[in-house]
């Protein structure tokens, strides 16, 4: 299995009083399928996600990538799972100002150290998200919903195999939104998995299963399907 999140959860305190944002969830993920999150605002979504990349300590349960408990590893041996198996999309845009578009798709490979050369990868990348004409444009020229497709090609340069997403459309036109989610089925299809969150109702007839979140907790599964028709399965 690709991704076992166990009994996961993290605690924090409000005043005197702790409360969990996130409260035992557990789900599990396979090879390129492609599973979205919906729940209202403040429900643990993105608190879920950086626990399962790592980038948050749980209070309580575990996450197995391809088998490792990713908080019993080392420092080393976390970065190098980090870099080679996930790739992440932040709720905030993440574009450093004073690089190209071109430059901030490469620089994970280059932090990465990996030999070799990621100029053309970068270049498909920037085209299958549509945004080849802005390879030499700085953040600071581009609207939120190009900042959110550089944001997806650099996550994806290092060539992942689970991609976490998160609200990779808020803010986003019908038709960009569109194009966004196809974009993301299309790499689930080519064996990527993808993570995503999302308040777009929509966005379930382009996954393979939409988990609910409500206060913490996981309440409810659905699995969609390609034609859209929605069926519940829990
Ligand atoms: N660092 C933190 N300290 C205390 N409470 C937090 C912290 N981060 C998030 N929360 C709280 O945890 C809950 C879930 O937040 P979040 O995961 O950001 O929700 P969502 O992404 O679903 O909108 C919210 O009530 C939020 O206020
Ligand atoms: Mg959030």
């Amino acid at each position: 299995m690709l991704l076992e999140v166990n009994q996961l959860t993290r605690e924090y305190k409000r005043g005197r009083e702790a409360f969990r944002a996130v409260d035992e969830v557990s789900f599990t993920m396979a090879d390129g399928e492609f599973v979205s999150i919906r729940g209202r605002s403040g429900s643990g979504k993105s608190t879920l996600l950086n626990l399962i990349t790592g980038l948050l300590q749980p209070t309580g349960g575990s996450v197995f990538l391809d088998g490792e408990n990713i908080f019993e590893l080392d420092d080393r041996n976390y970065s190098y799972l980090r870099n080679s198996k996930l790739g992440y999309v932040s709720q905030v845009q993440s574009a450093l100002s004073n690089l190209t578009v071109m430059d901030n798709v490469r620089l994970p490979f280059f932090l990465s150290k990996r030999d070799g050369e990621p100029s053309e990868r970068a270049a498909a990348l920037l085209e299958q998200v549509g945004i080849a004409h802005l390879a030499k444009a700085y953040p600071a020229q581009l609207s939120g919903g190009e900042l959110k497709r550089v944001a997806i090609a650099r996550a994806l340069i290092l060539s992942p195999e689970l991609l976490i997403a998160d609200e990779p459309t808020c803010d986003l036109d019908l038709q960009t939104t569109k194009e966004v989610l196809e974009f993301l089925a299309s790499v689930a299809q080519r064996g990527t998995a993808v993570l995503m969150v999302t308040h777009e109702a929509d966005a379930s007839e382009y996954c393979n299963r939409t988990l609910f979140m409500e206060s913490g907790k996981l309440v409810h599964i659905a699995s969609g399907n390609p034609s859209g028709i929605f069926c519940s399965a829990i």
